[in-house]
């Protein structure tokens, strides 16, 4: 989209490496903060020129779609976006949009940071009603990553199981592994070009912190994250039209990729991708990293079992509460730190019961044992469902979703 007043930057300047020694640090492949509260998302905003989500925003979702949000973002989950407002205007005048969020296959395994995503762009699928498109990157992991194509294509394969277990409707949900799709597809390597001609390898530099002995893939690998946010990537899907637009969930990690799609859009004579950012679903050791696949320890993954699940919350997963149960009746808990209420946040709908929870931890009244009780017992459920259904998913179905085809939609 484009037009709108924005405080973005010229894209090279938002360097996630030229960050002040105090600040958090931000990048597609690292999420670290020195502080136990977590990264300061507030500063994070302005730094990568976004704006913040704000009361007039979600009020304004709830008019236009007649239902209320999400509690990812009515919780300040979804915490930041860009041109959520011109989304909307669009939507007003019965111009929807598409939506386009990824993976990269590099574990067998997805974690629950990894659902966060997903959970929403379905509930934003079902709200609005639009097609979606579903990027599986096996080519970045191929490249950053110390994979074989094949094993990569693999992992790509397993991942669209997790994904598909989710609920996504097939019949308006295209997913794709670039591996399999780019091939195909003379369109996607047509945007992708044009990408790569309008980007420096100092901007890309500036925007990604490579260096010189980086490969030559992963410099040019941008381009691939940033032709989906174009329709016309997809001409079985939006019959070759190239003003669809397009709104990107995903975590804050990716806004590098889209900051660059944004300033070359409107050069290609393409619109500027929306997007909706989330903040992280910290590490079980605290709020100063996010959960990684690479360091299972720090992460529930939606493959372990119950007793996993329970072990995991019960040792590792920080405590805000005081070190002997004297000192928390007396002091209280400390809810900013305290990983397993960070966790309800995200999973716990009841808004009632989970303002009781944060009033009675902190008073000192509820134990650090009974929020892990409760925390263990809501993800058992949701992993454990979520088992159900990915074992129902057949190859078939995998096939369905992963050939292109046209969508039910019509523009
Ligand atoms: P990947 O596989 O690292 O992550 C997939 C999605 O999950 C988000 N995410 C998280 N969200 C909350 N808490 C966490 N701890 C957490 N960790 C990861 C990521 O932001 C992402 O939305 N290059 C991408 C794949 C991709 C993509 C896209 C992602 C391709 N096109 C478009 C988003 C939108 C990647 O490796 O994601």
């Amino acid at each position: 989209m484009s037009g709108e007043p924005t405080n973005e930057a010229p894209v090279e300047e938002v360097s996630s490496m030229s960050v002040e020694e105090d600040d958090d640090f931000v990048d597609p492949w690292t999420v670290a903060s020195k502080s136990a509260t977590g990264i300061d998302y507030g500063k994070l905003i302005k730094r990568f020129g976004s704006q913040k989500v704000d009361d007039e925003l979600i009020q304004r979702m709830e008019k236009v779609t007649g239902k209320p949000v999400h509690h990812l973002l009515r919780r300040g989950i979804f915490f930041s976006h860009r041109d959520m407002h011109l989304i909307l205007n669009l939507y007003e005048q019965k111009k929807p949009f598409f939506l386009y969020t990824g993976r990269g296959p590099s574990s067998e395994a997805m974690h629950l940071g990894h659902l966060i995503p997903f959970i929403f762009t379905k509930w934003l699928q079902e709200t609005f009603d639009v097609p979606l498109v579903i990027q599986l990157t096996d080519d970045e992991k191929f490249l950053w990553k110390d994979l074989t194509l094949e094993e990569a294509q693999r992992l790509a394969i397993q991942n669209t199981k997790d994904i598909i277990a989710l609920g996504f409707d097939v019949n308006k949900t295209f997913i794709f592994s670039d591996l399999q799709y780019i091939g195909s597809c003379p369109e996607f390597y047509k945007n992708m070009l044009r990408v790569q001609k309008m980007v420096t390898f100092n901007q890309v530099k500036g925007i990604f912190g490579f260096g010189d002995s980086d490969c030559i893939g992963k410099i040019s690998f941008p381009a691939i994250q940033a032709a989906p946010s174009f329709s016309s990537s997809f001409p079985h899907i939006f019959n070759g039209k190239k003003d669809v637009p397009c709104l990107i969930p995903c975590a804050i990690d990716q806004d590098p990729y889209f900051r660059m799609t944004r300033d070359v859009a409107p050069r290609m004579g393409c619109l500027k991708p929306a997007l909706l950012h989330s903040t992280f679903f910290p590490a079980l050791q605290g709020a100063q990293s996010k959960m990684s696949a690479s360091d299972p320890n720090s992460s529930i993954f939606l493959t372990d079992t119950d007793k996993q699940i329970k072990t995991k919350v019960n040792k590792y997963a920080f405590s805000g509460g005081g070190t002997t149960t004297e000192e928390h009746r007396e002091k209280g808990g400390n809810c900013d730190v305290d990983v397993s209420y960070q966790y309800l946040t995200f999973f716990m709908e009841d808004d009632e019961r989970l303002a009781q929870i944060k009033k009675d931890y902190t008073s000192g009244e509820l134990l650090t044992g009974y929020l892990k009780k409760e925390l263990i017992e809501i993800l058992q459920k949701i992993v454990g469902e979520h088992r159900k259904r990915r074992a129902e998913v057949t190859d078939e179905m995998v096939q369905q979703f992963m050939t292109p085809r046209k969508l039910n939609y019509q523009y």
